[in-house]
């Protein structure tokens, strides 16, 4: 398998699997593979002839030095994970002076309000992070198609906004959520958790699809209500927030539209560990 850690030989070698028409996906990630990542890169094997998987934990993205830090590693595992997978796949794992040479900083963007929501309240210059090395990745792949999970919803719309913004030729394909058996949404900072706090945590998933049965018959401020008050009595989970909003504009919901697709966005923490999910409502 081929792994690059340098932009100019990623780009070289990928000029010439497009002169002879090869089609190129794009799996971003920050590695810690789990079976969430497994499925985007699966899709994209799929749908393309190359695929270039990305590794890097990027620093811009970070509001908070500890969770950088902690942020799990395992490069040679990943690697062993997508050899197995397919001979198609090509790994970009840079160095962070690969990717920001000496100056580790953000550009900023306007995002039309996507950002400034839930995630980008609560992670200040997060999604700025997110937007840089964004752009960087798929202005040096250059793909036909980019994966992206609905795991991170808002960083899913903003993203296509992105496109959108810089008018680039691909397409973004959003996939949905990998589950462990118990409901909570796979995520490498799971590795994280204790045992017994990783089982505790499917009460995220539980509570949200208690959400989706409720917003049937109930206004979104009851529910909202409704689910502070089964965290209070949660001895292991703090919840960030809870939101129900509208899935394209991100807006938290008002008054209810007909035509609107709602979904319940969620932040909580376990064991002083960050964990995000979302659920389509209607
Ligand atoms: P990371 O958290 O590694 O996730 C990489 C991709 O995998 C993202 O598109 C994410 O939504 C998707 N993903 C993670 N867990 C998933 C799950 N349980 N089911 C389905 N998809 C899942 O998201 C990032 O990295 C970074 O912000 C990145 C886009 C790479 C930019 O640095």
């Amino acid at each position: 398998m081929l792994v690059f850690d340098q932009k100019r030989e990623l780009k070289n070698f990928l000029d010439k699997e497009r002169e002879n028409s090869h089609a190129i996906g794009l799996v971003p990630t920050m590695g810690a593979l789990h079976q969430g990542h497994v499925s985007l890169v699966k899709k994209a094997l799929d749908e393309n002839d190359t695929v270039v998987v990305s590794i890097f934990v990027n620093p811009t993205q970070f509001d908070n030095k500890d969770d950088l830090q902690k942020y799990p590693r395992s490069l040679e595992k990943d690697l062993q994970t997508l050899k197995l997978e397919s001979p198609k796949i090509v790994v970009f794992a840079p160095t962070i002076s690969a990717i920001y040479g000496d100056k580790v900083n953000s550009q900023s963007y306007e995002f039309d309000g996507l950002d400034k929501v839930m995630e980008g309240a609560f992670r200040t210059g997060h999604f700025d992070g997110v937007g840089t090395i964004v752009e960087l990745l798929l202005k040096t792949v250059a793909p036909d198609r980019a994966y992206f999970g609905e795991k991170d919803f808002q960083q899913l719309q903003i993203v296509r906004k992105l496109v959108e913004l810089k008018a680039l030729p691909l397409e973004i394909v959003g996939c949905p959520i990998e589950r462990e058996p118990h409901g909570l949404a796979m995520s490498s900072r799971n590795e994280r958790l204790s045992e017994t706090t990783r089982k505790e945590a499917g009460f995220i998933y539980k509570t949200l699809r208690a959400a989706q049965e409720k917003f049937g018959t109930e206004s979104a401020k009851d529910i909202a209500a409704w689910v502070q008050s089964e965290f209070d009595k949660n001895q292991v989970l703090d919840l960030e927030y809870f939101q129900i909003a509208d899935e394209d504009t991100l807006t938290p919901v008002a008054k209810r539209q007909e035509k609107t697709k709602y979904r319940a966005f969620i932040a909580v923490y376990a064991d002083g560990v960050r964990l995000i999910d979302n659920l389509r409502l209607n």
